[in-house]
């Protein structure tokens, strides 16, 4: 056997930084890992007691309900037409399905596999689990000749918070089909456009109406708190649907039934998603103002959850000068070799932590 050869858990490399800023006197206000902090919506925890007492299996398809609950809010919140809920296929997360998905789509040595060049660090993960060889390009000029087994795109991209246009989408969209690529786009982020408006890969002005070769991974993680449910779907391409839920039924990859409950709920409420943006805006501008008033410049991070913010020195001071006034963010190089000079500011902390850290910047 050979032994899986994965880089470091990038999170492990913050300890000295974390204790730094944890020494903090008042506390410390972490915006470094991306982890919802405001409460389950009530609703959702009743969803989840209320089939607590099935026994059985559930399916790894999900419920009938649960699914057509996916399409109809694509369509409400996105625009996204022509989705069979038969397509709609949940995941314990998306985490676990970016690391298995080459894999499971069938990638292995000798395939390609194109992540961004800043990008969650997972694409390349599951890249190297399937045996395929990752590499890093935003634009298909950079890729020359090469023909990949499938491209990642993520807009509202973490770390960076850029939106990719109707017109780039489309155009990576025509260019994976005349060549037979799969393109799957992840947009757990998706919900959280400000200054832009993110576009799904599934959108008719994107992908003409058809979903051949494409797949789109959602999460509720960040939308509807559900981090700790361990909560997504992927939906797309019917046939890779059919594929990926053949192999998905094999392996045991199935979402529990009480977490498919909560997220048939969570995605019928958008009331509860408007008061989860409105959170995120607000810390969103104080934190803005608070880095910018601090020397910092922010680039893009026109949506999503992060600021991507500079000083224009390496990535390991500005991380350092933080976590000296308690602040602990991640360091740019966390998502590829062309972080050095950024790090990422989650807005994932409470008010009053968010309070506390535009105080210490003003200081
Ligand atoms: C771009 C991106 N994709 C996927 C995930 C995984 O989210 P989850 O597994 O909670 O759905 C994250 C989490 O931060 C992310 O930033």
């Amino acid at each position: 056997m050979t032994r899986l050869q994965l880089p470091g858990f990038p999170w492990d490399s913050l300890a000295e930084h974390t204790a730094r800023a944890k020494a903090h006197p008042d506390g410390i206000v972490d915006l470094s890992v991306g982890t919802p902090v405001d409460p389950v919506p009530e609703a959702v925890r009743d969803a989840l007691a209320s089939v607590s007492d099935i026994p059985g299996y559930p399916t790894t398809h999900g419920t009938a309900e649960l699914r057509e609950a996916a399409v109809e809010a694509l369509s409400r919140r996105h625009g996204v037409t022509g989705v069979d809920p038969d397509a709609v296929l949940p995941t314990i997360g998306s985490k676990e399905l970016v690391a298995w998905l080459p894999m499971l789509l069938g990638a292995g040595a000798g395939d390609v596999v194109v992540i961004p060049e800043l990008a969650y660090p997972t694409y390349e993960v599951g890249a190297l689990i399937a045996g395929a060889t990752p590499r890093r390009a935003d634009s298909l000029t950079a890729l020359g000749p090469e023909t990949p087994a499938m491209v990642w795109l993520n807009s509202p991209s973490n770390p960076t918070g850029r939106v990719l246009g109707v017109d780039h989408l489309r155009k990576v969209v025509d260019w994976a089909r005349e060549r037979g690529v799969t393109v799957v786009s992840d947009e757990c982020y998706l919900a959280l456009g400000w200054d832009a408006d993110p576009v799904s890969i599934l959108h008719p002005d994107v992908c003409g109406g058809s979903h051949e070769g494409l797949l789109a991974v959602h999460s509720l993680s960040k939308s509807a708190n559900l981090a700790g449910y361990r909560a997504g779907f992927v939906t797309g391409d019917p046939a890779l649907v059919a594929d990926l839920l053949a192999v998905r039924k094999h392996a045991g990859m199935i979402v529990p039934r009480p977490v498919q409950e909560a997220m048939r709920v969570a995605l019928a409420d958008d009331a509860l998603l408007d008061r989860q943006r409105e959170l995120y805006l607000s810390r969103r501008e104080l934190l803005r103002e608070a880095f910018t008033g601090a020397g910092f410049r922010i680039d893009h991070s026109e949506a999503g959850l992060y600021l991507w913010a500079t000083r224009d020195e390496p990535t390991d001071d500005t991380v350092a000068w933080l976590a000296e006034r308690g602040i602990l963010v991640a360091p740019g190089t966390f998502y590829g070799p062309g972080g050095g000079s950024h790090v990422r500011v989650a807005l994932t902390a409470t008010d009053e932590r968010v309070a506390t850290a535009a105080k210490r910047l003003s200081e």
